[in-house]
């Protein structure tokens, strides 16, 4: 297993590039299984999480291929397979959004039903409303969602639930309904630019779609969508981490190929901590943190509001604020796993229910700790680039599911990082 070493205490500084949105890619691959021929996504980073979702497609007899440029090209070649195995979803979670297209173009699914999830309990419950609200039928067998939509039409589907909206659930919704016949209204749509992008493709494929970008969605079913090509948004959230990783290490970074607008959120939350954030021409920001960090409170919210996916990244970052701050998370309320990591890493942290007190501490201080899912990870290793000493973190194959070249990007930035595999310490005992 895979180890990142971080030696902190440098400032960032230069530029770092982003990549295109996992959590947009994902949906995206999966509506691929709509279209009458081929398609093209540009921008597709190289992350664990899409070669999942390519080996799924292709059980589901798409054919897809990486390109040398970044992209992917897919085509259906078998539209008679529509079993997305247990093997592949239990790996992860995202898989579920093959079940909206597989109703809307093959009218059957067989989906595993996802298990467990270490950032607390994740129900389907509103994806299998959507879905039936539309007139599918939809059991639970042997582990798998059975489900038969030969029976849709549009009709009305509500997507709120006791967090807000669903962001993978709205997807499904859309790529159910775009190819049923009538009018599908979705209310309380998840309104995640990852959502957003997900409908410009479905239209892109000529899918009629009204409201895009807001809470109310109005599709009109069509008879069919073709193939169509098209670039994937950057990753608010890794272009978010990086904007952390600057401002813990007080640094002077240029974050390019961001888009700023997706950022307004986790922006007024750095400029409350003092942090200087500059928006560039051509997609670009200037992140400088000066002077020492200060406090402020922070809420997890549907978007706009502020993503939990920085929710760890930023608790790091007030680690060593001037004070104490209140993270709230609204979205996930078990979703505090680095918690412990932190503490031991010298972080001073309460949790009181959905609350994590955190007491800014001068420092930091390097530790060897674990990685337990991808955001908490990522949290981690913003506190190494900081921490006084040498931080360790192990199982990095979370970081891997979601974050490109993570290390090769921070090192660029002039961070002393570096990944030490099993293979380089000589097949070692990956304890040590
Ligand atoms: C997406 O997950 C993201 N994943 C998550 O990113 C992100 O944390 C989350 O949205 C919230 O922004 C992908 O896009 C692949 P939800 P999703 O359905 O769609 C509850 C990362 O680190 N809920 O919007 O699964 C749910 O428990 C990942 O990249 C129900 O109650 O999230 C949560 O409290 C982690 N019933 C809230 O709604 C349901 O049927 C929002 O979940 C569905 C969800």
């Amino acid at each position: 297993m895979d180890k990142l070493v971080i030696e902190g205490g440098v400032p960032l500084r230069g530029e770092v590039e982003v990549s295109g949105a996992k959590n947009a890619v994902l949906p995206i691959l999966a509506a691929a299984l709509l279209a009458d021929g081929p398609c093209r996504i540009d921008g597709v980073p190289a992350l664990k999480d899409l070669d999942t979702m390519l080996r799924i497609l292709r059980e589901l007899g798409m054919e897809a291929d990486r390109t040398a440029d970044g992209a992917i090209e897919t085509e259906v070649v078998d539209p008679s397979r529509s079993r997305a195995p247990y093997e592949l979803v239990r790996t992860m979670r995202a898989s579920i959004c093959v079940l909206g297209p597989l109703l809307g173009r093959r009218k059957r699914a067989e989906v595993s039903f996802p298990g467990g999830c270490v950032i607390g309990p994740r129900p389907i419950d509103l994806h299998i409303a959507g879905l039936e609200a539309l007139g599918a039928d939809l059991r639970v067998e042997g582990g798998y969602i059975v489900a038969d939509g030969r029976r849709m039409s549009g009709r009305e589907v509500y997507l709120g639930g006791a967090y807000g909206p669903t962001v993978t659930g709205t997807a499904n919704v859309l790529m159910a309904a775009v190819l049923t016949p009538g009018t599908t209204v979705v209310e309380h749509a998840a309104c995640e630019p990852e959502v957003t992008d997900l409908a410009r493709f479905l239209v892109a494929m000529g899918a009629r779609i009204e409201g895009i970008g807001g809470p109310h969605l109005e599709v009109t079913g069509v008879d069919r969508l073709v193939g169509t090509r098209h670039r994937v948004i950057p990753d608010r959230i890794e272009a978010g981490t990086f904007l952390t990783a600057a401002a813990i290490t007080h640094g002077d970074v240029v974050v390019r190929g961001a888009d700023p607008s997706h950022l307004t959120a986790p922006i007024a939350t750095l400029q409350r901590m003092g942090v200087q954030v500059e928006r560039l021409p051509d997609r670009a920001l200037r992140v400088r943190a000066l002077e020492r960090l200060r406090p402020t409170d922070v809420v997890t919210l549907p978007y706009p509001g502020f993503p939990t996916d920085l929710q760890a990244q930023f608790m790091a970052t007030l680690s060593i604020a001037d004070g104490n701050s209140f993270v709230t998370e609204k979205i996930y309320p078990e979703r505090f796993i680095h918690v412990a990591e932190l503490t031991r890493m010298r972080a001073r942290i309460r949790k009181e229910g959905p609350t994590a007190i955190v007491e800014g501490v001068d420092y930091l201080s390097g530790a060897p700790v674990m990685a337990s899912d991808l955001r908490a990870s990522a949290a981690l290793v913003v506190a190494g680039l900081a921490a006084h000493g040498t931080t360790t973190v192990d199982r990095v194959y979370h970081i891997d599911r979601g974050y490109e070249r993570i290390e090769e990007k921070l090192a660029a930035l002039g961070a002393r990082i570096r990944r030490v595999s099993d293979r380089d310490r000589g097949g070692g005992d990956p304890a040590e």
